[in-house]
């Protein structure tokens, strides 16, 4: 697979729930190793957007690659590592920290050798462990490794939940609102390793209300609400003109709604 394959190719896009559209007539090209921030208001179908990418909802209509590739491969492959709004996580569920982390690499496991996965976790391939406790490192948790997943703060639990997104070093990283709730300290380290995942090759997809966030680290933004309202450098997106369209969801009439990053 080369670099040249977009990381994701939307093409006349759309998508509901019950027959109550959310997304229409997605058109749009991501090249891998780009940082693109999703910027929309409440509703406006970013959840739904990245549930498309992880392959948990179907398109009604359109087409969907992810690497070139169907969304449901790609995800099954170990390309795409995705850390939701809101976990579905049995919080009370005796777990340490770590181990939560180490969820992140479940998928690697299976490709180590049979007799590698018959041992005990502790004599298991060192490399999960040493990219699990990097992840914790990374988003300032490895102190409370130990603890119980369900004792944590909500700001905590979400670096723990992005922690285990980091641990899969997967191609493609998705981001549902990761800064969300995160104090200024961990926020400066979370973007911080982003940017380190975005030079080592990574295609980095944030959902994120943050727009100095996006302004200051993206490549691109695309906004959206219900459809695409528009999609370039941040400097061009979150100007008033178009943060003025997003509001009232008129897409940019200059593209045609149709957008491929640069
Ligand atoms: N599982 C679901 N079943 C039915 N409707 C849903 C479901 N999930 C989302 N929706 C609806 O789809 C629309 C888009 O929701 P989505 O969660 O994608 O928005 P969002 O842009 O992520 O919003 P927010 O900024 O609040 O997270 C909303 O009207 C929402 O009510
Ligand atoms: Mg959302």
């Amino acid at each position: 697979m080369t670099d040249s394959i977009p990381a994701l190719q939307a093409t006349r896009l759309y998508a509901a729930y019950h027959q109550h559209p959310v997304l229409e007539d997605i058109t749009l090209t991501l090249p891998q190793g780009q940082w693109t921030a999703i910027i929309g208001p409440n509703g406006a179908g970013k959840s739904s957007l990245l549930n498309l990418v992880i392959g948990s909802l179907s398109p009604l209509r359109g087409e969907l690659r992810i690497l070139g590739d169907s969304p449901a491969a790609q995800r099954r492959a170990g390309n795409i590592a995705y850390m939701a709004q809101h976990e579905n996580m049995e919080w009370d569920f005796p777990i340490s920290v770590r181990e939560t982390v180490l969820t992140g690499r479940y998928g690697l496991m299976r490709e180590d050798p049979l007799w590698q996965r018959l041992l005990p976790r502790h004599w298991a391939n060192p490399s999960h462990r040493q990219a699990a406790e990097a992840a914790l490192e990374a988003v300032d948790m490895a102190d409370h490794a130990t603890r119980p997943i369900g004792e944590l703060s909500g700001g905590q639990k979400k670096r723990v939940m992005l922690a285990r997104a980091l641990a899969q070093k997967a191609k493609i990283l998705l981001l549902d609102e990761p800064l969300a709730g995160v104090d200024p300290p961990s926020e400066a380290l979370i973007l911080a390793t982003l940017e380190r995942e975005r030079s080592n090759g990574h295609t980095v997809i944030m959902v994120t209300h943050d727009m100095p966030s996006a302004r200051r680290h993206a490549d691109n933004v695309l906004l959206i609400n219900r459809t695409l309202i528009g999609m370039g450098s941040p400097g061009e997106m979150l100007s008033d003109t178009m943060l003025a369209r997003l509001a009232v969801g008129t897409p940019d009439a200059r593209h045609g709604g149709v957008r491929v990053a640069a």
